[in-house]
């Protein structure tokens, strides 16, 4: 069987199982789950197709008639969950549809006073995005040679009219993490001058997870917010659930300006993540055995990439990506979009086993034809 064919006939047990429309969730020791979707295996998006949890599925089924009522009950629940995880009061945590709203609506109520706001580059940029459409200049400090955050020339990037500096960790798109005890530094120190905001979307797929969050500085009394989302490790990207603990003041300035208020199923769905203790460490280690396997296919091939702590990993395509998005798109693997300066790197998400064993093949296919 050529390549072709494999993929066309693994293509078609993937679509079997989306038509058997049997959704098998990650759980604790059950079986891989199965995908539920058809058509090419989406690596594209850092989706995580290993969740959600049985308990979060199984939660949003039996809720699933009571949609009727509005979540008054349900929200202030999540909120006393989350606030005893993080340690600070309710008042300091703010819920929005996706940790994706959060960084929105933060980004608008700081941008409002115009000045700069300093990010890493290439990093992500919904947070700075929305400051820089309310007038901020956004100053972008590449990398360093590891394609980590370069702390140094960040701090060294702050002007007297910065209102933000925004760091990602890890950092998207290219998964590096930056030592703990150097960003813990950073952090204090920075903000005793601007806001610093982190984004923790994937640090619950890192390896400790406990040493490297700054959720504590928060606690702690330190200007700087943490965002964290149920959209990642916890696979519940289509629920749209995420919030920051951020210090009380910023809190309240930003808070109104997150208008939807969060839907039922997301809540519970997200409560029931939480409440399952085995969920977080089982897919933590489901996601690192799928980094590790496509790191050894990287490895074989010759082909470089940034040190992974998320469930992607940025590789190095070699050929433009605009040239290597197609070629992996014709072997049936969508990967993620051009993330210049890096125009010939590529990121590849962590799917199941799987969708997982495709793309493997469709690199091989890809490399061996640009080679
Ligand atoms: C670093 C980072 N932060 C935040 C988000 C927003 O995710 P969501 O709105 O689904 O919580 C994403 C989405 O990919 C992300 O990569």
């Amino acid at each position: 069987m050529d390549r072709r064919q494999w993929f066309k006939s693994s293509g078609a047990v993937l679509a079997g199982l989306a038509c058997s429309s049997q959704i098998t969730a990650a759980s604790a020791d059950g079986p891989a789950p199965a995908t539920v979707r058809s058509g090419p295996v989406r690596l594209s998006l850092n989706e995580n197709p290993l969740g959600p949890s049985a308990a979060a599925i199984q939660a949003m089924q039996e809720k699933a008639a009571e949609v009727c009522r509005y979540a008054l009950t349900d929200s202030r629940t999540f909120l006393t969950m989350l606030a005893e995880k993080e340690g600070v009061p309710p008042e300091q945590i703010l819920v929005g549809s996706g940790s994706g709203e959060v960084l929105e609506a933060y980004g608008a109520s700081l941008g409002s006073a115009g000045g700069d706001v300093v990010t890493a580059w290439p990093s992500y940029r919904q947070l700075v995005g929305a400051m820089e459409r309310q007038g901020s200049t956004v100053v972008e400090v590449p990398l360093n040679a590891r394609k980590e955050l370069d702390l140094d020339a960040m701090a060294a990037a702050i002007t007297p009219t910065t209102q933000c500096v925004y760091i990602c960790n890890p950092n998207n798109p290219t998964g590096t993490t930056v030592a703990p005890e150097k960003l813990r530094n950073f952090v204090i120190e920075v903000s005793q001058r601007v806001p610093v905001f982190v984004d923790e979307a994937y640090l619950e797929c890192a390896d400790d997870f406990a040493n490297q969050t700054m959720g504590g500085l928060v606690a702690a009394g330190h200007n700087v917010t943490v965002s964290r989302t149920f959209s990642k490790i916890y696979g519940m990207a289509g629920q749209r659930i995420g919030y920051a603990i951020a210090p009380a003041g910023l809190a309240k300035s930003v808070r109104p300006l997150i208008t939807g208020g969060t839907n039922l199923l997301a809540l519970v769905g997200a409560q029931a993540s939480l409440a399952d203790a085995a969920y977080v460490e089982t897919m933590r280690l489901k996601i690192k055995a799928g980094r590790d396997a496509l790191i050894a296919v990287l490895d074989e091939l010759g082909c470089a990439y940034a040190e992974p702590q998320g469930n992607f990993v940025f590789l190095r395509s070699s050929v433009p990506i605009a040239e290597f998005r197609p070629a992996m798109r014709a072997e049936g693997v969508l990967v993620g979009r051009a993330f210049p300066p890096y125009d010939d790197w590529c990121r590849i998400s962590i799917g199941t086993p799987e969708e997982m064993t495709v793309a493997h093949a469709a690199l091989r296919e890809v490399k061996a034809k640009f080679a």
